[in-house]
């Protein structure tokens, strides 16, 4: 059986960076986001008795063999949840660049799971998908979820309660992303890998841990309170925080590069001379920035011909990830 499924990229506001466990890949931290509209995967997944190896093709592409490895295993644990074993032909295609610190995982393993359970004959609820992607990747746990999106830090061992969930839908506020591309390269240290250096050779990786629920709980009262100042405020502190810890990890992860600091001062600038506007970073050099709708023509106005940013992408809050039918 041959199921298409979809799913959005998600940008965190408060930042996931840190594992409570490794292995089943439990976040030391909650974390809060927005699904975005422009920024999709597509996948396929077909089941095929004949196949001895899932067969896995990313961007028209086979990826490397380590990628294949992650996928094969993500596979085999669907596998084990539906007590099947036969193996399937993979096609997934962003629409945005892969692996530059644009969350191409998180979309990803949303994709994979909701089309990988459905073909193998699973049903799911969206918290049990959530609990499943987070396996693949933490923050494919919120891109099942339109709009804005809370990723719970549970406290059992065996990660029943770490699951994200919606907070408000994608009607609910009407903000946009632009996401200035300043390098297409892919990024040389995955978050995992760097989250997981960073949790053990930082000094300030307890009090991040220490300080991340009132961040989330700040941020959680500025979105239902739709103030923009303040969720701005946040937004800036966590990502700031996080890269201060990847900074400080032995040796210290650098994941900008000069343009990213010009763009984050730019931003700031805007901000005192009253545009509302601030950034977020993730794991690799391209800048966030979030806008309200009524400003985004203005807010590109200030960064389209800047000589660091290679591309704008506009983003504004996108839907639930779904499973496509021949219709859509
Ligand atoms: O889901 P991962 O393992 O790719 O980690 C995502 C980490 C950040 O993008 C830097 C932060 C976040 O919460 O999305």
């Amino acid at each position: 059986m041959e199921i298409k499924a979809k799913a959005n990229a998600n940008i965190a506001l408060v930042k996931y960076w840190g594992k409570r466990d490794e292995k089943l890949n439990l976040p030391a931290v909650g974390s809060i986001s927005v699904t975005l509209d422009q920024l999709t995967t597509i996948t396929t997944v077909e089941t095929d008795e004949s196949l001895t190896e899932d067969e896995i093709i990313i961007n028209g592409k086979t990826p490397t063999d380590k990628e294949i490895l992650r996928i094969s295993s993500f596979l085999g644990k669907i596998r084990s949840m539906a007590h099947r074993d036969e193996k399937v032909r993979v096609s997934s295609r962003n629409n945005f660049p892969t692996g530059a610190g644009l969350a191409s995982s998180a979309s990803g393993f949303a994709a994979l799971a909701l089309a990988g359970t459905k073909a193998y004959g699973l049903d799911p609820d969206p918290q049990e998908l959530s609990i499943l992607a987070r396996k693949g990747s933490g923050s494919a746990a919120r891109s099942f979820f339109g709009g804005f999106v809370e990723m719970i830090r549970g406290y059992s061992e065996d990660g029943i309660d770490d699951f994200a969930m919606q907070i408000a839908d994608e009607n609910y506020w009407d903000l946009k992303a632009l996401i200035l591309i300043t390098s297409e390269e892919k990024k040389k240290v995955s978050s995992t890998t760097g989250m997981i250096h960073t949790s053990f050779t930082s000094p300030y990786f307890q009090a991040w841990v220490d300080s991340s629920d009132e961040d989330i709980q700040e941020a959680k009262f500025a979105i239902y309170e739709k103030d923009f100042e303040k969720l701005a405020e946040i937004s800036e502190l966590s990502c700031l925080k996080m890269h201060a810890l990847a900074l400080s990890a032995k040796p210290g992860l650098i994941y900008w590069n000069g343009s990213t600091i010009d763009l984050i001062n730019e931003v700031r600038r805007g901000r005192a001379n009253g545009i509302p506007m601030f950034f977020t970073v993730d794991a690799g050099p391209q800048v966030k920035v979030f806008t309200t709708a009524a400003y985004v023509e203005k807010v590109k106005g200030l960064f389209e011909g800047h000589p660091g940013i290679t591309k704008i992408l506009t983003a504004g809050i996108g839907p639930d990830a779904k499973i496509l039918r021949d219709e859509d």
